[in-house]
């Protein structure tokens, strides 16, 4: 295979922290090659240095032949370097087209053709054997077409390597198929294509070759046919670590929480009831309404009618604190902007919710307060220097276990975890649930939204799958697997 990208001694500081240290390894033309390894790990430092986005202190860069020491954006999008990140770098009030040829030059020097502009992007979906109007607004796409013209936009620009740093975390599973079967075109037509993922199972589907990073250090690099599951764990993790979900001993016991004919300013209706000592699983695609109900539970949008009941009682609930009060906490989908507050330390953020309960007429046990937040901190395997820490100075994955630390913190006795796992690594995914299944072993009642089927079928005692803002079933231990969920899921 021939070398396309080389790394040679690549590294990277922060003050006080080695995000990449001497980081030497290879990429090969048209493959598509995995890049894991924990939060933390420096995979998008690895990613922003080679793209221009950042500079990094030392070492080199070879991109088809040609050495780089330094990096610029220009630079290395001519060398036919591109970035597929999570957060989209599109502009929601242009089109399609538009968005594609952004600062490109079509037609002449002075005039912007704009059918061509239109045909040459139908082309490229075309090519990418992909269908969406070339006319729509940017801001009425889904997430998956969003994700679909970030793609184009790298073709127009003839990349020839495509970063994708955790492109499936936010994509329903028909989508991430989708996803990949893009991918494949790509990598047909000689793309090489770098893919950061958290997912064990979608590496294994869809990669060629495997390289690990460790504590911002090169481990390994592996054809895929010649590793095993476990073998890439302990590789990520440096320590033996049994991936399978852990098994629990909880009693399922009296209803916790009841909802009847729930409806929220979507167009939807639910029913469902979850018992202490019982983790119920919600499945179904993005855009079921999910989340939604979620926030409804919690009181963060207001419910259009129906009914509510914690421990028998009915009750109604107006707002988060209202919700926290009522014993019910809510670990939220979205957490860059609703769970955490970036400008802000760890340990602050932590406590945020715990202050009023740790504290006994005005006086706060800081003391108290304190250790709550190490406990979390450590339990939750937090990569920081120290609790004082900003969270903006974190890694993705390490302010996802924050704002997961925050709301367990808050020791709730109904707890609702949207996407607990999205964009964590294994280690942490172990710790949270060790956590859930503590949780429910001590007779609280546990809600968890996933669009991670393992995790689904793994972790649930019963699930419920939601389907266009509707209850389309319920499946009972005896009947979890993969076709049931997805066949109820799709509306079948
Ligand atoms: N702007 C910054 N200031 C200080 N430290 C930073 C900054 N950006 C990254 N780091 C540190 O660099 C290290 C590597 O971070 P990086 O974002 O590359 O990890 P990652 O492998 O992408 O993790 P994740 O899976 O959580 O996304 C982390 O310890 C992180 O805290
Ligand atoms: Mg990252």
């Amino acid at each position: 295979m021939k070398t396309i990208l080389e790394l040679k001694g690549l590294s990277k500081f922060y003050h006080g922290v080695i995000a990449l240290d001497k980081v030497s390894c290879s990429f090969g033309e048209g493959e598509i090659h995995a890049l894991i390894g924990e939060n933390g790990a420096g995979k998008s430092t690895l990613i922003k240095s080679v793209s221009g986005a950042i500079q990094f202190d030392e070492g080199s860069i070879v991109i088809n032949g040609k050495e780089f020491t330094s990096m610029t954006p220009d630079q290395a999008l001519d060398a036919g370097v591109a970035v597929i990140y999570q957060e989209f770098c599109l502009v929601p009030s242009m089109n399609v087209a538009e968005n594609i040829f952004i600062g490109q030059q079509v037609g002449s020097k002075y005039l912007a053709d704009i059918p061509q502009m239109h045909q040459k992007a139908q082309e490229i979906f075309e090519k990418l054997g992909a269908k969406i109007d070339t006319h729509a607004m940017v801001n009425t796409l889904s997430t998956a077409q969003q994700q679909l013209v970030e793609i184009a936009k790298a073709v127009s620009r003839n990349a020839k390597v495509l970063f994708m740093d955790e492109p499936s975390a936010t994509l329903a599973m028909q989508e991430v198929q989708a996803m990949f079967g893009i991918m494949r075109t790509l990598k047909e037509q000689g793309v090489t294509i770098i893919y950061v993922s958290h997912r064990l199972d979608e590496i294994f589907e869809i990669c060629d070759r495997v390289t690990v990073m460790r504590d911002g250090k090169y481990v390994s690099t592996s054809d895929i046919k010649d590793i095993t599951r476990q073998q890439l764990i302990n590789a990520m993790v440096g320590r033996q670590l049994d991936s399978a979900c852990p098994p629990r001993n909880a009693k399922i016991g009296d209803v916790a929480l009841e909802v009847k004919d729930l409806m929220g300013n979507g167009d939807y209706n639910i029913d469902l009831a979850v018992h202490h000592g019982e983790v119920l699983g919600i499945a179904g695609l993005v855009g079921s309404g999910r989340s939604e109900f979620a926030k409804v539970l919690y009181g963060a949008v207001p419910k259009d009618g129906g009914h509510i009941y914690v421990e028998g009682k009915e009750v109604e609930i107006n707002s988060p604190s209202q919700a926290i009060e009522l014993g019910i906490g809510l670990i939220p989908e979205d957490r860059k902007t609703e769970g955490i507050l970036l400008e802000y330390p760890i340990d602050w953020n932590i406590s945020l919710m715990i202050l009023k309960k740790l504290s006994n007429h005005m006086v706060i046990n800081m003391q108290a307060v304190k250790e709550t937040v190490e406990k979390y901190f450590k339990r939750m395997r937090i990569k920081a220097p120290s609790t004082q820490n900003l969270v903006k100075s974190l890694s993705g994955g390490n302010q996802q276990k924050v704002v997961v630390a925050k709301t367990l913190a808050a020791e709730t006795k109904i707890i609702i975890f949207d996407e607990p796992t999205r964009g964590i690594d294994v280690g942490a995914k172990q710790e949270i649930y060790q956590l859930m299944n503590e949780l429910v072993e001590e007779g609280n009642a546990i809600i968890m939204i996933s669009s991670d089927m393992e995790e689904v079928l793994g972790m649930s005692d019963r699930i419920v799958v939601f389907h266009e803002g509707t209850v389309a079933g319920e499946l009972e231990k005896k009947d979890f697997s993969q076709a049931n969920v997805m066949s109820l899921a799709s509306g079948l």
